[in-house]
């Protein structure tokens, strides 16, 4: 019974992905605007579907992609971890990393930047924790923050597999950590600031890092899904208040092939 119920949930979720991932989803009835937010409507129903799922597999979304990853990647070789990641989100379940496409952007920003201390706001499995950590320069240092407990103790364990240490994984909320960043982790300036966190919080955490006088004149942000799911009152912020120089490279979303999405690069000019 229970392998005839997990197919008949493979099944429902083989006709809900290319549903999701299609190139017409922006154009499907069932994605609604509201304000700057573009928001499924079928959503609920696939979140209906993974809870049922994890109750049949006894395992969360993240679990299972992580069994996938520990059996098909190679210990030790990140590039090998990240497809294999790529390759399960592509084709079986959708877990909201980075991705392969918007991930190089990251990594060529990073390359360019060479930041020497880079916090990550949203860590979630470790995927785009291990896609920073190995374009980093060495001696450079790298501070990941993830509140949910589940998904630390995956991104932890990925993060091992990659061959990095998972020494500076953070598990607490972004608005506790930001203001210890100082004091409890002794540091005095961010190179580099990647936010991939819940977006309603970008824009009191880009206040807070401002307001903590961790960013210096060229300490580059970037952050994702600043147009699907959108990140409007943060697009706000960094219109108004002239802090910085800014662009949005447009993309698509991970995994997805139609739906329009950005990133955005700052650089923090300072107070003028
Ligand atoms: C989109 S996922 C991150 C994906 C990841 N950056 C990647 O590309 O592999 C968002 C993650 O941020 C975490 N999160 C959301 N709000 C947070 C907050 N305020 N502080 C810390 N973690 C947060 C969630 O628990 C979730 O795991």
């Amino acid at each position: 019974v229970r392998s005839c119920v997990l197919t008949l949930m493979k099944a429902a979720g083989a006709i809900y992905m290319p549903l999701f991932c299609g190139p017409w989803m922006e154009k499907m009835p069932h994605i609604i605007r509201v304000g700057g937010l573009l928001i499924d409507g079928m959503f609920p129903i696939y979140l209906i579907y993974l809870k049922s799922l994890d109750c049949v597999t006894g395992l969360s979304r993240e679990e299972r992609a992580y069994q996938y990853v520990l059996t098909h990647a190679t210990p030790g070789d990140p590039d090998s971890i990240l497809d294999a990641f790529d390759i399960w989100c592509s084709k079986v379940e959708f877990i909201s990393n980075i991705g392969p496409k918007k991930g190089k952007i990251l990594d060529r920003l990073l390359m360019e930047q060479s930041p020497l201390t880079v916090l990550e706001l949203g860590a979630h499995c470790g995927y785009s924790t291990v896609r920073i950590a190995q374009a980093l320069p060495l001696g450079a240092r790298l501070y990941s923050v993830e509140m949910d407990q589940r998904n630390a103790a995956i991104a932890e364990k990925i993060i091992r597999l990659a061959g990095f240490d998972d020494d500076t994984l953070i598990v607490s909320p972004s608005d506790e950590v930001i203001p210890q960043l100082r004091s409890n982790y002794g540091l005095e300036k961010l190179d580099f600031v990647f936010m991939d966190h819940w977006k309603k919080c970008y824009a009191p955490d880009l206040q807070m890092l401002e307001g903590s006088g961790l960013l210096g004149k060229g300490s580059m942000i970037v952050a994702d899904n600043v147009l699907f799911p959108g990140a409007p009152k943060f697009l706000r912020h960094i219109r108004k208040s002239g802090l910085y120089e800014w662009r949005v490279h447009r993309a698509t979303l991970e995994y997805s092939k139609g739906i329009r999405d950005g990133m955005a690069e700052l650089i923090y000019q300072g107070i003028k």
